[in-house]
């Protein structure tokens, strides 16, 4: 295969004509701010043939912001919270439900623009990018209905040992949100929607690649909610974010990204007792094939497990125990597969491997082989480990063992280690000691086998998933980890619950309290104590 052939000439004018994205604006305090100052280039995973070479195409840039524009951010955040006494806290839901719902229809009409600058900024498939942009919008109309639920639920009042009191989830204050470049659309809306219907107000940050499709929302942001209730910051996390935690004004961090990051991040907090942290973190996510399994189910759940966007999830299934009898079947089959994915530019029709955004990325996924074959490890399939410019073809690894990087390092890309297991104990050794605890996958025939594996290891990780590869979906599920994967669990529903605290109004059962709190119902006096129920 030649790799460098399969970089176009130009990128094709229905995308071109989205580029380059300059961005200069930023939004504070409802208002759209003109950057002067310094800015970040972004150059797509997407290269061009020019001559004998290959280049990378610079697709815009955006604001480098600085402390300043941070302590401008946080200002309005707080500012527009007013210590829980502002506009936006204060609100009823019916009436936050209409914002969040105006700004998903207006959010709809930009599902080009977005979908094809997040293929082009992060070289996801075209049609990934599409199904990122409607999964988050059905995210956010779940989120609605989650949301009417809980107000539901939540619109009686409870009497118990002569105390009358109604219970509701309140908003916690200012929620720093930051997403990851592997979903910077999706991940980031569901920490940011979530916090704002429950009252919150908002600072994000996006991730460094994953910048510029959120521009077309800038608007919509500034044009749907009250001033301050979201503000965005871009550039370098130790300049911006870390003052923001300095002031320990931050109530939530919402953070999907590395540990090493969120433990800097959560030690700058200076009231760190008042910071509620809510953490999608890395994983290493073993698949256990067994004796006995259904080969072709087992190697296409692992080929999407693994190679999905490249391996660059969370989920992604990144190393195989597999049991030393078929394991040689099992390296054949899977090679036999990658074969017939199609490597190529994500525009491209039924395309499934896909640039990178780093060319540091390159660098270390060919690190992470090359430690594994001085060790021992063989790539097991054809052209496995190729690389060019921003593509690196997926690399089968045979057998892998402790010695290697890839055995307990988290890859997230296309490098694909295979341990041959004889006893079953090795692979629960391996996620007993492993320092992730996200989920993992059983492939097998044999009921008996399978039960009694999942009882010790619903202990170990959050998800066990039996002949599928692992996923975040559907998103009504609880999606959590153990150890160092995650703090807090997201769902729709759980999410709601991850950016609120529940807080009552109560009063003794006499009929001086009954009396106040029927006319404060009546006359609808107050948003928290009502019982009207949202339909
Ligand atoms: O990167 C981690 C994502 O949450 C994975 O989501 O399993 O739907 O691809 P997914």
């Amino acid at each position: 295969m030649n790799i460098k052939e399969l970089f176009p000439d130009n990128i094709p004018e229905r995308f071109r004509k989205y580029l380059p994205v300059e961005q200069r604006e930023y939004l504070i305090n409802g208002e759209i701010h003109d950057w002067k100052e310094m800015n970040q280039e972004v150059f797509s995973p997407i290269c061009l043939r020019k001559g004998n070479g290959i280049e990378r195409v610079r697709i815009g840039s955006y604001p480098m912001m600085t402390a300043r524009e941070s302590e401008m951010a946080l200002d309005a955040a707080l500012k527009a919270y007013n210590n829980g006494l502002g506009e936006w806290p204060t609100m009823g839901v019916e009436k936050r439900i209409e914002f969040i719902l105006e700004f998903v229809r207006r959010m709809k009409e930009k599902r080009e623009e977005v979908s094809a600058l997040l293929m082009l900024e992060i070289g996801k498939s075209l049609k990934d990018s599409y199904k990122e942009f409607d999964r988050t919008v059905e995210y956010i109309l779940d989120t609605v209905d989650a949301l009417k639920e809980l107000d539901r639920t939540a619109s009686r009042f409870v009497i118990s040992q002569g105390i009358l009191a109604q219970i509701r989830r309140a908003p916690l204050g200012v929620v720093l949100c930051m997403g990851p470049y592997n979903y910077p659309l999706n991940e980031t809306f569901t920490t940011l929607i979530p916090a704002l219907i429950m009252g919150n107000t908002v600072i994000f940050k996006p991730p460094k690649n994953g910048v510029l499709l959120h521009r077309p929302f800038l608007k919509i942001f500034a044009d749907v909610f009250p001033k301050g209730v979201v503000n965005t910051l871009y550039g370098d996390g130790k300049e911006i974010i870390t003052p923001l935690m300095k002031s320990g004004k931050i109530d939530v961090l919402a953070f999907i990204g590395s540990s090493k990051v969120a433990d800097i991040l959560k030690k700058a907090h200076t009231r760190p007792h008042r910071l509620r942290c809510v953490l999608g973190l890395e994983a290493k996510n073993v698949a256990i094939v067994l004796k006995n399994t259904e080969m072709v189910n087992t190697v296409k759940e692992s080929v999407l497990g693994s190679l999905s966007f490249n391996g660059q999830r969370c989920t992604a299934l990144k190393i195989f125990f597999v049991h030393r009898d078929i394991a040689e079947e099992f390296l054949k089959l899977f090679s036999k597969e990658i074969k017939k994915l199609k490597v190529g530019m994500p525009y491209e029709e039924d395309v499934f491997i896909t640039p990178f955004c780093e060319l540091s990325q390159i660098e270390y996924f060919k690190s992470l082989t090359d430690d594994a074959i001085k060790h021992g490890a063989k790539i097991i399939n054809e052209n496995g480990g190729d690389s060019e410019a921003t593509i690196f073809y997926p690399a089968l690894l045979c057998p892998v063992n402790n010695k290697m990087r890839i055995y307990s390092e988290e890859q997230f890309g296309p490098v694909i280690p295979v341990v041959p297991y004889d006893d079953i104990s090795e692979p629960i050794d391996y996620v007993v000691n492993s320092n992730y605890g996200q989920q993992l996958s059983i492939f097998g025939n044999d009921e008996n086998e399978i039960a009694r594996l999942v009882d010790p290891l619903v202990n170990q990780v959050c998800r066990v998933n039996i002949n599928s590869q692992c996923q975040r979906g559907p998103d009504i599920f609880p999606f959590t980890g153990r150890k160092d994967s995650a703090e807090g669990t997201l769902s729709v529903s759980d999410a709601l619950r991850v950016f609120s605290i529940r807080t009552l109004v109560a009063a003794k059962e006499t009929e001086e309290n009954k009396q106040i709190i029927r006319n404060i119902l009546r006359k609808r006096k107050s948003s928290f104590l009502n019982t009207d129920y949202i339909l």
